[in-house]
């Protein structure tokens, strides 16, 4: 089936992860990554932190060899964030001046230098809680209707590039869901461009359901948006009670990413596919080790670089 597969990889010198360009086992990494996927996402140096350290100033350098890297590979590259209540840098944090003028240069100038190689944007990241209520943040504080007008400058910088809203919990959470679509809607009635949803499914063996899921995807679709698989990883020890991935939970996790996979091609419709990106190659580098504190496997490939069961059962969905 002809669909996006990407996954996220940390590029910069400050990864506490492995990164694809400084760590000592970077060139494997390439290797990896060149083999196995088609899309690259930049794991963090494309977040206002890393690419848009002071209010003048842009550091493209990291986001850059990334982008290079894809080309060299024949890669696609999906930008991932324009706009997050996280990993903002100090300025933006204490920003001032008028917020509309300084989203919009925010927004332009990234896009633009991007235009001719990233044809897909997060452009806004979690801006709704559980709940389905808005996200207190700088933006929502200082500049109320952020969402409408960042998709706005992201449209005016590339018309050719897709813009997906992304957030995590919206396959389990129907409230969540119903919010994020709403929105969409309400964008949609204003005459701006939105491409589709990504759902981050940062998920573990049991939740959310497969029926959740496919609920959360139908719904996607009917509302004419399309359905990216962003963040993709599923945690097999959420208690911190195991001490390794036992065979039996290798196979849980094969069968749970094939139930997935499969789920996704069967639910939604091919020109409604925005693709299906990993969040990380190896167990080794997987955020979930530094987020949750204790050891787990989400991901695809071991700490050697090896295709795990999860890998067969990805591969066999196809
Ligand atoms: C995470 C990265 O994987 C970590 O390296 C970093 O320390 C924190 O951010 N949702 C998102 C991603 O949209 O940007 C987050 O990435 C994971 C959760």
């Amino acid at each position: 089936s002809p669909v996006t597969v990407g996954v996220a990889v940390g590029i910069g010198r400050f990864e506490s992860q492995a990164s694809l360009r400084y760590s000592p086992e970077a060139k494997a990494l390439q290797q990896t990554v060149a083999r196995e996927f088609n899309q690259v996402v930049a794991e963090n140096v494309m977040k206002p932190q890393y690419i848009h350290p002071s209010e003048n100033s842009y550091f493209w350098d990291d986001a850059d060899y990334l982008v290079d890297f894809a080309k060299q590979h024949d890669m696609a590259v999906h930008g991932h964030t324009l706009v997050w209540h996280q990993a903002l840098p100090d300025w933006m944090n204490t920003y001032s001046g008028n917020w509309d003028d300084m989203l919009k240069e925010h927004i332009t100038t990234i896009v633009s230098h991007y235009a001719a190689d990233i044809d897909s944007w997060d452009v806004v990241n979690e801006a709704f809680l559980d709940d389905g209520s808005p996200r207190q943040s700088i933006w929502q504080t200082n500049l109320p209707d952020y969402i409408a007008k960042a998709f706005n400058y992201a449209n005016q910088a590339d018309p050719d590039a897709e813009l997906y809203y992304n957030d995590y919990n919206i396959a389990g959470m129907s409230k969540k869901l119903d919010a994020v679509l709403a929105m969409a809607k309400s964008l949609r009635q204003r005459n701006i461009e939105i491409t589709g949803i990504g759902f981050q499914m940062h998920i573990d063996r049991y939740w959310p359901s497969l029926d959740n899921i496919r609920e959360a995807f139908q719904k996607t679709v009917a509302a004419g948006l399309k359905v990216r698989i962003s963040e993709l990883d599923i945690r097999m020890n959420v208690n911190g009670t195991e001490t390794e991935l036992s065979p039996e939970l290798a196979h849980l996790q094969q069968q749970r990413y094939q139930d997935i996979i499969l789920l996704y091609l069967n639910t939604v419709p091919e020109e409604y596919r925005g693709g299906i990106t990993f969040w990380g190659v190896s167990d080794k580098n997987s955020w979930v080790n530094y987020y949750y504190q204790h050891a787990d496997w989400p991901l695809l490939f071991d700490d050697k670089l090896q295709r795990k069961a999860a890998w067969q059962g990805v591969f066999n969905a196809f």
